[in-house]
């Protein structure tokens, strides 16, 4: 079996945390439980293309007992977690690449292995996977990394268009990834059917608020051990993520500054009752700086001039491009890694910023992402949106498409009922009154 990991003896540590995590996972459970009998996957190639962690191992394992042959690559260099890589090769024979740590040329060419599967379903997180299958396809070779290009020139063009045919379509994991491929349907480039998966209520209510409000901080405080209480912490980005971190830093007693650009969230921010303000304004007041808008430059250089010496600044966001890191690097005098997952860099005015995790994801670069409970409703979403992708792919139109109601409905009852929550339900007389016009008073 062909696969890139780190170290293939770490598999008993990973093998351990993959069994703890998935105690917090009873819905994907339940899923893999019926796809072991009904095999609703059997005979397709799915790739995917996620952050390598005890979460995903069990969606994994879910796609695997649903009879896919499966193999995963990294969806981010940061975020791999090398002890769960080699479980998951070791007991669960599925290939695996992606190391922590790996460079821009690495992480590539594991995509490439991801591609050489030729899958029939996609799994992505981040849109890496798709795009990279589309500029391969629609011989835009030039805009793909050296590590694949070589490979992509090489082929044929019967070779070429394989890539593509052979895929009946994808499901896309993030906010990020949504963004890239609604507009490449847009554009009228986008060659199979995909899945938004966080679009989906019982992902984005959940996974982006709540996942991301935890785990961002947890990443924040096990890399800098700092306090909370009592410091300035701003946001950028009041979306579902940007509003995980603001309660949840809030709640640590920091005193918490949005920055946004939309005025309805911008307005939603400010009953929530946060002081909200420009970054200009806000850059000589914050202790810490998160940005999770999807967007790039959101803190340029002017602003890290601006900042407090010692500031931290940290990204949340799918990619590394919110803060100006070429910016700070081409303007400090001196930097260096003071701890794990903090380096300090030294700007031409002495002052001293602190940068956490290289600017990618710091909930999966410095903590372990977010809590499997939270991830069991994100990836049975996962699990269903391809079941449902084999099933129907081949009479969908090429588009982004949501996840059915019904699977959103289902995946909040069986997690209701897996913590024992039970809920009323209407009364025929109340369903007949909400579907009659006539009834009013
Ligand atoms: N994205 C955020 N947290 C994650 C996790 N724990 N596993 C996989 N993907 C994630």
């Amino acid at each position: 079996m062909d696969y890139d990991i780190k170290d293939i003896n770490l598999a008993e540590k990973g093998r351990l945390r993959i069994e703890w995590a998935e105690m917090g996972m009873p819905v994907l459970r339940r899923i893999r439980e019926r796809f072991q009998g009904e095999k609703p996957l059997k005979g397709l190639r799915l790739s995917a293309c996620l952050h390598v962690t005890t979460e995903t191992a069990s969606l994994l394992k879910t796609l695997k007992a649903g009879g896919a042959d499966v193999v995963v690559c990294a969806s981010n260099p940061l975020s791999t977690q090398d002890d769960v890589a080699a479980a998951l090769v070791a007991d669960h024979e599925i290939p695996v690449y992606a190391i922590k740590g790996e460079d821009h040329r690495a992480y590539y060419s594991h995509i490439l292995s991801a591609l050489k599967h030729r899958p029939n379903l996609t799994m992505d997180d981040g849109a890496d996977l798709v795009s990279s299958i589309h500029f391969i396809a629609l011989e835009k070779t030039d805009d793909l990394d050296e590590s694949i290009r070589g490979w992509a020139q090489g082929l044929s063009p019967g070779e070429r268009s394989a890539v593509l045919g052979e895929v009946r379509g994808g499901t896309e994991e993030t906010t990020t990834g949504v963004i890239r491929l609604r507009s490449m349907e847009r554009d009228g480039v986008l060659q199979f059917p995909i899945i938004s998966v966080n679009d989906a209520d019982t992902k984005h209510l959940f996974d982006n608020r709540y996942g991301t409000g935890q785990s961002t901080i947890d990443g924040i405080i096990r890399a800098t051990n700092r306090l909370l209480a009592g410091s300035t912490f701003v946001v950028s980005g009041y979306g579902w993520c940007g509003r995980g971190v603001a309660m949840r830093a809030r709640g640590h007693g920091a005193h918490v500054i949005i920055c946004e650009v939309d005025p309805l969230r911008a307005l939603e921010a400010v009953m929530d009752g946060y002081p909200v303000m420009p970054i200009s304004k806000a850059a000589p007041l914050g202790d810490f700086f998160c940005t999770l808008t999807g967007d790039m430059n959101v803190i340029g250089l002017q602003h890290f001039l601006e900042m407090k010496d010692g500031a931290i600044i940290c990204n949340s966001g799918h990619f590394d491009v919110e803060l100006d890191l070429p910016g700070l690097r081409e303007s400090s005098t001196s930097r260096r890694v003071i701890r794990d997952f903090v380096e300090e860099f030294t700007l031409t005015n002495g002052k001293r910023i602190y940068l956490l995790g290289e600017g990618r994801l710091v909930n999966l670069a410095a903590a372990e992402g977010h809590p499997s409970s939270v991830m069991d409703m994100s990836f049975a979403n996962q699990a269903l949106s391809a079941e449902f992708m084999a099933r129907e792919g081949a009479h969908l139109e090429k588009k982004v498409y949501p996840v059915p109601r019904e699977i959103d409905r289902e995946i909040a009852r069986l997690k209701l009922e897996s913590m024992g929550v039970e809920i009323d339900t209407l009364t025929p007389e109340q369903e007949k009154y909400l579907s009659s016009w006539e009834l009013g008073t």
